[in-house]
């Protein structure tokens, strides 16, 4: 037996027992007459102490450890005279009475603590010394404990997990494929799924009623902090379902796991319809933590703003304001300084116009000299702007102002500290547009997938007014990130091929790419639908951190490398022949 013990679980209570301990040397401290030793597992950490007036041989091999040995210890169990209360193991020490060096370690890159010297990069090579820190153990561990409890509910409730294959044809998601070469057939590919799409429908065709998978997908497309070319989804389908099932069951899901993992009661789940989201929050995602919902000075509906003179705003198709709460203290500089922002070309605003609701209620506006006060007071009305609060105004072109108005709106949350990271909002938007049309080519993209049903009532539309068409299609969103998303299908072979004409192919073509889920349609396809959360999301949203590859135990970089194993890499003439390929000089 290695152990008898794990190095966080040994208390007073266990005083005077003889234990055996295995882990790592963490720390170490030569006091002279006594050494003490750190000793770390998974579980915590036991304090080790040698005494030269009891057994020196032992004392002195104790002092040529270094940080990271491997080693298992005996010992009695004693009480410490100095006390640690910050560990559940604080209060005892071992008195060692024997040694054993399991395995000698080089002395790590950084260092084995909480707070590390090891930048990104570093860390990244050696993240198996990284994963025996705290933080990022504890995130896997947190990983584990939200997939556990995703199982055991979707068991509870009758879904069936089964397996899906990783070397398909390709699936339209939108990204592009990861393609792997097959020796088998010279010069085919498979493709990596970007998601189980069309299995988990072949699935309800097949009878299996409720489908769910924690599933690797794989998508070949820009990084960012909540992108990765491989991530987990909790992916799952349900047979004779409209869209309320859907949303009842999952937003139950997310309640159960908010329950168990952090122990949290999340308040009723908000829905918003995608037209809604976009008009008062600039984005498909709204973070809800906080308010500062757009107010249209001007647009279609109404316009307080045009006919004083003022050509920017006379000219505008959009004026939208947001109200920032007690803000109006905002120096010259930092006004300065929101401009140059909204002025970034990832922002493209001309400029930002501001006016303060001083104390004695009066608005004062950087532009005074075109609205008098009556007309400035029916802005701060408009805005429910009280003394103290600033309100900013954008205005353009409809959609990109909307979009800057949206990330300005971030940026205020952020900057007002609005965004709460203990507090949990959850919001479904609902009834986005199916189709989105691509200007450079000129032709219809469905926006989720192209399974997803139109809403019935919305069907006539496709051929005469295909933009207008919305969806039944649903997005979860907790504090501003797309967590998941689904929809109902099309279970109709007809409506699902006429669909694909509007997206552009030929019978041939969509009988080529999907021939077997048209077929699988003529079989007795039950009504269906499902939805899809990203896993990874989910966890860093739960662990409170932006990044998701904290939660993955070897993520790869924003170039799409796992710069530990250092792949991707070349591979030998004699394999690519093998394989049919003829590398193109790179
Ligand atoms: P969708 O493409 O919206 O839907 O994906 C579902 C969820 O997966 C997460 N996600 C990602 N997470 C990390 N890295 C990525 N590169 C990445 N891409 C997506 C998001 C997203 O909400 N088959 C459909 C689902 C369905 O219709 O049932 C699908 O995959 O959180």
């Amino acid at each position: 037996m290695y152990r008898t013990n794990t190095c966080g679980e040994l208390t007073l209570a266990n005083a005077g027992q003889t234990v055996t301990l295995a882990g790592w040397l963490q720390k170490s401290r030569d006091l002279g007459g006594l050494t003490f030793i750190d000793l770390r597992d998974r579980y915590g950490i036991t304090q080790l102490t040698f005494n030269m007036d009891v057994n020196a041989a032992l004392c002195e091999q104790a002092r040529k450890l270094g940080r990271e040995f491997v080693l298992q210890i005996t010992g009695t169990v004693c009480e410490r005279s100095n006390k640690n209360l910050k560990i559940p193991t604080g209060e005892i020490e071992i008195n060692v009475t024997e040694l054993k060096v399991l395995n000698a370690a080089a002395t790590p890159p950084f260092t084995i603590e909480d707070e590390t010297d090891g930048g990104d990069e570093l860390r990244m090579k050696y993240r198996y010394l990284d994963i025996r820190r705290n933080p990022v153990k504890e995130k896997l561990i947190l990983r584990h404990e939200m997939m556990k409890y995703t199982r055991s509910f979707m068991d509870a409730e009758n879904f069936v997990e089964v397996e899906t294959p990783v070397l398909i044809k390709s699936t339209p998601e939108g990204a592009r494929d990861f393609l792997v070469p097959s020796r088998m057939n010279p010069g085919q590919f498979y493709a990596l799924p970007q998601s189980p799409q069309t299995f988990k429908q072949l699935l309800m065709v097949a009878g299996m009623d409720r489908y769910f998978q924690m599933v690797k997908c794989f998508r070949d497309e820009d990084l960012r902090a909540d992108r990765q070319p491989e991530f987990t989804q909790i992916d799952c389908e349900m047979s004779f379902i409209e869209q309320e099932d859907i949303l009842n069951l999952f937003e139950n899901l997310v309640r159960h796991l908010f329950k168990k993992v952090k122990g949290v009661d999340i308040p009723e789940m908000m829905r918003m319809q995608y037209a809604d989201a976009m008009r008062y929050y600039g984005c498909d995602k709204p973070d809800l933590r906080f308010d500062m919902k757009f107010v249209e000075l001007k647009s279609e509906a109404n316009d307080i703003v045009s006919g004083a003179g003022f050509g920017v705003f006379d000219n505008a198709e959009l004026v939208l304001a947001i109200n920032a709460k007690n803000a109006a203290v905002y120096t010259r500089k930092q006004l300065d300084e929101l401009t140059e922002w909204v002025k970034d070309p990832r922002r493209g605003m001309s400029g930002l116009i501001y006016a303060r609701v001083e104390n004695d209620g009066t608005v004062k506006s950087s532009v005074d000299k075109f609205y008098d006060q009556e007309k400035l007071q029916a802005w701060a009305k408009a805005c429910n702007a009280e003394a103290g609060d600033l309100i900013l105004i954008l205005c353009g072109a409809t959609n990109k102002t909307r979009k800057a108005m949206g990330d300005l709106r971030l940026e205020m949350g952020n900057r007002l500290q609005l965004r709460d990271p203990n507090k949990y909002i959850c919001l479904w938007v609902l009834d986005f547009p199916l189709l989105e049309w691509n200007e450079e080519d000129k032709r219809w993209y469905a926006m989720h997938h192209p399974f997803t049903s139109p809403l019935p009532e919305h069907i006539e539309m496709l051929h005469t007014n295909p933009g207008a068409v919305n969806a039944n299609a649903y997005d979860m969103v907790i504090n501003g990130v797309e967590v998941g998303g689904g929809s109902i299908r099309i279970h109709d072979r007809t409506l699902q091929s006429k669909l694909f004409e509007v997206l552009g192919f030929t019978a041939d073509e969509a009988k080529e790419k999907f021939g077997f889920l048209l077929n699988a349609f003529e079989y007795g396809a039950p009504p269906h639908g499902g939805i899809a959360f990203g896993f990874d999301r989910l966890c860093s949203l739960f662990g409170g951190s932006e990044s998701i590859r904290d939660y993955i135990a070897f993520p790869k970089n924003n170039s799409g490398r796992d710069v530990m194993i250092d792949a991707p890499g070349p591979v030998n003439s004699k394999e690519l022949d093998m394989l049919g390929i003829k590398l193109a000089n790179i």
